[in-house]
C-alpha cells in the first residue's frame, strides 16, 4: 500500500506556523481577540480533605469591577456526575488541596485576583493522607491500566525460575511525581451565545473537549465549539478536558453575551493539569551466566487520586521488550487524597522502562558483558507478550548504529572511576521503545476549491509538533499536488472529528484519514477533479494489526561528567538511534525527537515535586523550584534515524515520533553515570546529594 513517490513527505520544510508564531501573531488561545473580556481567577482549597463548612464572598463583592463570585452553593448545576475531576463547584466536599472551591468574575485580571483572595473559607478538615510509599497494606489492582491494558500478566512461572537462576538482579527503582509544565499554561475563553457555547481552548483535542465538556453542561455536542489552533506545549497534560474548562463555562454563564477569559497560574499548573505518578518498581530479573535471561518480574506502586482514578501503565514495555520463558508484571496503586494523575509523555514507558533498562544495566555487569550485547542476546523472535511476528523490530540495528556513531568501541568496560581532572566520566546505553498507536475515530474532508488548491479540513491539533507542516505534507503526498495546492484547516471542532494529539498516534490516525479521503476523492471524481470536488474518509481500522506487533524502538547513548567535589553531573553527548518507521519532516522530526531527549534528560537529573505531606502540597510548585533542563544542560544533543518505510504501520510509512525520545533517557543517563562513578542511583532525579554521600 505504499504511496507514489513525491516530494511533499521526506521534505524538511520550515513549520508553516513559523513566521506568524515569531511574529506574535498566532493567537494562542488566551489572546484570542473578543470584545470587552471578563476574567477570572479561582479560589482554591487551603486543605487536602474535608468539607466547606461556611464560604464569605462579601468583602470580595464589595471590591469594585467584580462581576460575581460563585460558589458550590451558588453554581450553575451540572448535568452529569460521572467524571469528578471536572463536577466542580458542585459539592462542599474537599478531594485534595488546591482544588477549586469558588471563581471570581471581575473587570479585570487583577481584580479578580485580588478578590479571589479576599473570598473568607472556613472547612472542617478530615484528616488527608498523601503519604506514597511501598509498605501501604490498602494498595490495590486496577481493572485495567491506561488505557486499557491488563493490570497483571503471568507467563511461566517466573519466582521458580528466579529463584534457579545463575545469575540474578534484585533491586527496587523509584521516580519521583512529575508535572508537564508546558510554556503555555491552560487556558481558556468562554462565550455563551443563548445555549451555543464557544471556548477557545488550549488543548491536544478540539474534539474531545467538545464531547467532554458537553457532557457535563447536558448540552448536544453540536451546541459547543472549540477553537484552537495554536497550542504552546502540552505533553499530555492538555490531552482531555480538565476542571478549568468547566469553571470557565459555568462562570461564563453569569455574563451571557460576554467572553471569560481564564488562564491558569503556573502555580496553579501544579494541582489542576495532572501529573505523572511516582513509582516504587522493584526489577527481578534471573538469567544463565552468559545473560540469557530465564526470568523478568516487573511490580510496580504507583498512586492514584481517591476520587477518580488514573493507573499508569508503568510495566507495559516490559511486557515485549526481551525475551524469557518466564515473566510476570504488576500494578498496584495507593488511593491517596491529591490531584488526579494524568499522561505526561510516553506514560507508561517513560519510568517503566527507566526501572528496566537500569535492571538490563545491573545484569550486564553481573554477567560481565557489554550491555549492548546483553540486549541483543535476549532479542525475542516474536513480541513475547501477543505472540505475533513483529511488524518492524530494528532495536539491535539502533544499537549497532549508535555504538558506531558514538564510539562505543572505545568504553573501557568496567565501572571504575576515571577521571579527567575533577571530572569523573562515564558512557551508558539504554533501549527505547514506544508502541504504535492509530486511534479510530478521525475523518478528514477534501474539497477542490475555485483557486484550484485543496481544503483539506481535520479537526488536528497542532501542540506546537509541527501537525500544520506535516499533514499538509501528507496531504500532498497522497494527492500528489504542490504542498501550496493545499490548504490545511485544522485546530477546531467546525472541521471534522479528530482523534487526540497523543500517545504519538496523530499523525498516524489524521493522516490516515486524509490518505483514504484522497484516495475516495480519485475513486468518485478521477485524477483531474474539476472544482467543487468532495470526498470524505475516516481512519480504518489498520489491517495489519491482527496480525502483526507494532512497535517503535530506539536506543539511547549517554557520555557524562561527573564533579567529584560537588556531585554535579552533567551529560557532554547524548545520542539517540530511533526506528520510527517513515520520516515525514526530518527537521520537525529531529526537534521532536531532541526533545524528548532534553525532556528525558531533565527528569534524570532535575524534575521532581516535592510533596509536604502535612499539607497535600507542591511546596516547589513553580519554575524556580521545579528544575527543567536549559540549553545549558542539553548541550551537545543529536537524533538520527534508520532509513525505513514502514508499510504495515500506516500508508504514510510511518510510525509516530513525539514521545519515543523520552523513553529510555533517563537510564542511559543513570547507567553513565554507575559507569563514571561505580554508584549506581536507583532514585531519580540523580541530584548531587545522591552522590557524595
Ligand atoms: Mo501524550 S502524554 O500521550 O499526549
Amino acid at each position: 500500500m505504499r504511496l507514489l513517490e513525491t516530494h511533499a513527505i521526506g521534505a524538511s520544510l520550515e513549520r508553516m506556523d513559523g513566521r506568524l508564531k515569531v511574529m506574535g501573531t498566532a493567537p494562542y488561545a488566551f489572546e484570542q481577540r473578543v470584545e470587552r473580556p471578563a476574567y477570572l481567577h479561582a479560589v482554591q482549597s487551603a486543605i487536602a480533605r474535608g468539607r466547606i463548612r461556611a464560604i464569605d464572598t462579601s468583602a470580595a463583592e464589595r471590591l469594585a469591577g467584580v462581576i460575581a463570585v460563585i460558589t458550590p452553593r451558588t453554581a450553575p448545576r451540572l448535568a452529569c456526575e460521572s467524571n469528578r475531576e471536572l463536577w466542580v463547584l458542585q459539592s462542599d466536599e474537599i478531594h485534595f488541596r488546591g482544588q477549586f472551591i469558588a471563581v471570581v468574575v471581575a473587570e479585570s485580571l487583577e481584580t479578580a485576583r485580588q478578590a479571589a483572595d479576599l473570598v473568607r473559607v472556613e472547612y472542617d478538615a478530615a484528616a488527608h493522607d498523601v503519604r506514597f510509599h511501598a509498605e501501604r497494606t490498602d494498595l490495590y489492582a486496577p481493572k485495567v491500566v491506561n488505557p486499557d491494558y491488563p493490570t497483571d500478566t503471568d507467563e511461566g512461572d517466573a519466582a521458580a525460575a528466579f529463584g534457579a537462576a545463575e545469575v540474578k538482579v534484585d533491586a527496587t527503582y523509584s521516580t519521583p511525581m512529575e508535572h508537564n509544565q508546558p510554556m503555555e499554561p491552560h487556558s481558556t475563553i468562554a462565550l455563551w451565545d443563548a445555549d451555543r457555547l464557544t471556548l477557545y481552548d488550549s488543548t491536544q483535542s478540539a474534539h474531545s473537549v467538545r464531547t467532554t465538556v458537553a457532557a457535563m453542561l447536558g448540552l448536544p455536542p453540536g451546541q459547543v465549539r472549540v477553537v484552537s489552533p495554536y497550542v504552546g506545549g502540552g505533553f499530555g497534560s492538555k490531552g482531555e478536558a480538565h476542571a478549568h474548562n468547566i469553571l470557565a463555562a459555568l462562570a461564563a454563564l453569569r455574563v451571557p453575551g460576554r467572553a471569560v477569559k481564564l488562564a491558569l497560574t503556573r502555580q496553579q499548573m501544579f494541582t489542576l493539569a495532572g501529573h505523572r505518578t511516582p513509582t516504587i518498581q522493584r526489577f527481578r530479573l534471573g538469567a544463565h551466566r552468559d545473560g540469557r535471561l530465564t526470568a523478568i518480574i516487573h511490580e510496580v506502586i504507583e498512586q492514584t487520586s481517591r476520587f477518580k482514578e488514573f493507573a499508569e501503565q508503568t510495566a507495559t514495555p516490559t511486557r515485549i521488550m526481551y525475551a524469557a520463558a518466564n515473566r510476570r508484571t504488576s500494578h498496584r496503586l495507593a488511593a491517596l487524597d491529591v490531584p488526579k494523575p494524568s499522561w505526561m509523555r510516553a506514560p507508561g514507558e517513560t519510568p517503566g522502562m527507566f526501572a528496566g533498562e537500569v535492571a538490563m544495566d545491573e545484569l550486564a555487569v553481573a554477567c560481565g558483558l557489554d550491555p549492548i550485547e546483553l540486549r541483543v542476546r535476549n532479542e525475542p523472535e516474536r513480541d513475547p507478550q501477543s505472540g505475533k511476528p513483529w511488524g518492524n523490530r530494528h532495536l539491535v540495528e539502533c544499537l549497532r548504529e549508535g555504538a558506531r556513531r558514538f564510539g562505543w568501541s572505545a568504553r573501557d568496560p568496567r565501572p571504575l572511576p576515571r577521571a579527567e581532572g575533577s571530572w569523573l566520566f562515564g558512557l551508558g546505553v539504554a533501549s527505547s521503545t514506544y508502541p504504535r498507536y492509530v486511534l479510530l475515530g478521525s475523518r478528514a474532508t477534501i474539497r477542490l476549491e475555485n483557486d484550484g488548491r485543496y481544503a483539506v479540513q481535520i479537526g488536528a491539533a497542532d501542540l506546537g509538533t509541527g501537525t500544520w507542516t506535516t499533514l499538509t505534507q501528507v496531504a500532498a503526498d497522497a494527492l500528489e499536488c504542490p504542498v501550496a495546492a493545499v490548504r490545511l484547516e485544522i485546530g477546531t471542532t467546525d472541521q471534522p472529528n479528530a482523534t487526540v494529539a497523543g500517545g504519538s498516534s496523530g499523525i498516524s490516525s489524521w493522516g490516515w484519514a486524509i490518505v483514504a479521503a484522497a484516495r475516495e476523492l480519485r475513486r468518485l471524481h478521477g485524477v483531474r477533479p474539476s472544482p467543487g470536488a468532495e470526498a470524505s474518509a475516516e481512519t480504518p481500522k489498520p489491517p495489519d494489526d491482527a496480525t502483526f506487533a507494532q512497535h517503535s524502538f530506539g536506543a539511547q547513548f549517554a557520555e557524562v561528567r561527573v564533579n567529584r567535589e560537588t556531585g554535579e553531573v552533567r551529560v557532554s553527548r547524548m545520542l539517540g538511534v530511533f526506528s520510527v518507521g517513515r520520516i515525514i519532516n526530518p527537521r520537525l522530526a529531529r526537534s521532536q525527537l531532541i526533545g524528548g531527549m532534553t525532556m528525558g534528560l531533565s527528569m534524570a537529573l532535575h524534575e521532581e515535586s516535592v510533596m509536604d505531606e502535612r499539607l497535600g502540597h507542591i511546596v516547589n510548585h513553580d519554575l524556580a523550584g521545579y528544575h527543567i533542563a536549559t540549553n545549558a544542560d542539553a548541550a551537545n544533543l543529536d537524533a538520527v534515524w534508520l532509513d525505513e518505510v514502514d508499510d504495515r504501520s500506516t500508508p504514510m510509512g510511518s510510525r509516530g515520533i513525539g514521545e519515543i525520545g523520552i523513553v529510555g533517557a533517563a537510564a542511559a543517563i543513570a547507567n553513565a553515570v554507575y559507569h563514571a562513578t561505580g554508584r549506581r542511583v536507583r532514585d531519580l532525579p540523580i541530584t548531587p546529594d545522591k552522590l557524595m554521600t
